[in-house]
């Protein structure tokens, strides 16, 4: 069960609730941010069904794609590009199989690009977060763009991250860049949830045979190296990516298959791990700030940027 207990923790028990640190979003529970390094890995697809698992096992899911430059959301929720662009409500969620969802895609025609310098990246990012009506949610996703990037900077500074899914694919060169995600998030002081292994393998449909295309149990190895949890294997499936494709996601629309169990089960650990860490929630860590970027003893902290404030909301 992931969705919500009766005296479950209060809204966003998380650290990092000091003056001037990440402040909680009012009746927003847990904030998970899906991650890797690395392009192409599946982050976007591991969140969407990640999200709709959490939604049908009852629980209240919003997602974030922050992917400001490159938001695959609307597609995989099966909405079309730009179909917010003249609304006089200007961007806004969507209730989508039972998420509600916000992309900037929403308001851009396709084929345009969003040509941003990272300070608006981050200011976008923090726009959806603060900007936005969430209501109660048990669980806000976080569909971020691969790097260690401004998107993830600024989630980290602005909001209390319960935690953080690392998604890679099983082989070496997927892995480098999984170990630099789960640094980046150890310096940004939010706990790494764990790593999901995408991609994990293919079952040939004539005959049935496992083929391991990018490797064996590397990201469970990894997980190990790093002293982190190995949430779980989604296999290479032809229904998953014609279900990003079509916007149909698989465990909404394949939901008794094995890959969708296998989406639900990820789903329960990582809605059982925020909210146990949730109970254990340390005292105010602080969110690491690099030595240049502190304020002199004395002086205020530093404003955003002003370069950095175009509303996109
Ligand atoms: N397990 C899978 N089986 C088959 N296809 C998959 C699987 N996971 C992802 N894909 C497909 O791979 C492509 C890339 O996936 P996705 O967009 O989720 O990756 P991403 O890490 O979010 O990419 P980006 O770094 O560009 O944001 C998509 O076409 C998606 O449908
Ligand atoms: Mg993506």
């Amino acid at each position: 069960m992931v969705g919500p207990s009766p005296g479950a923790t209060p809204p966003q028990a998380h650290g990092h609730g000091a003056p001037g640190g990440p402040q909680p979003i009012d009746g927003v529970r847990h904030v998970i941010a899906i991650a890797s390094n690395k392009g192409g890995v599946g982050k976007s697809t591991v969140a969407t069904n990640l999200a709709v698992a959490l939604a049908k096992d009852g629980a209240a899911v919003g997602l974030i794609d922050a992917d400001i430059t490159g938001p695959n959301l609307p597609t995989m929720f099966g909405l079309p590009a730009g179909f917010q662009a003249n609304s006089e409500q200007g961007l806004h969620p969507i209730q989508r199989y039972g998420v509600k969802l916000i992309s900037i895609g929403f308001l851009l025609p396709p084929g345009s690009p969003v040509v941003w310098r990272g300070p608006m990246i981050g200011s976008g990012v923090k726009q959806l977060l603060r900007d936005v009506a969430w209501g109660e949610l048990d669980y806000l996703l976080l569909d971020m763009p691969p790097g260690t990037s401004d998107a993830a900077m600024s989630a980290a500074q602005d909001v209390p991250i319960a935690g953080a899914i690392i998604v890679s694919t099983p082989q070496p060169v997927a892995l480098e860049d999984a170990a630099k995600a789960i640094a980046m998030f150890e310096k940004l002081t939010v706990p790494v949830l764990g790593i999901v292994e995408n991609m994990s393998y293919f079952i040939t449909p004539d005959t049935g045979q496992r083929v391991e295309i990018f490797g064996h149990g590397g990201a469970e190895a990894a997980a190990e190296d790093h002293a982190v949890d190995f949430l779980g294997a989604i296999p290479l499936a032809t229904e998953i990516r014609a279900g990003g494709d079509e916007g149909r996601p698989l465990v909404e629309f394949l939901p008794d298959g094995a890959v969708a169990a296998a989406f639900r089960d990820i789903a329960g650990r990582v809605a059982a791990k925020a909210d146990v860490l949730a109970r254990m929630a340390p005292p105010q860590a602080p969110i690491h700030t690099p030595a240049h970027a502190r304020p002199a003893p004395g002086q205020p902290p530093a404003g955003p940027a002003p370069s950095s404030e175009r509303s996109i909301i």
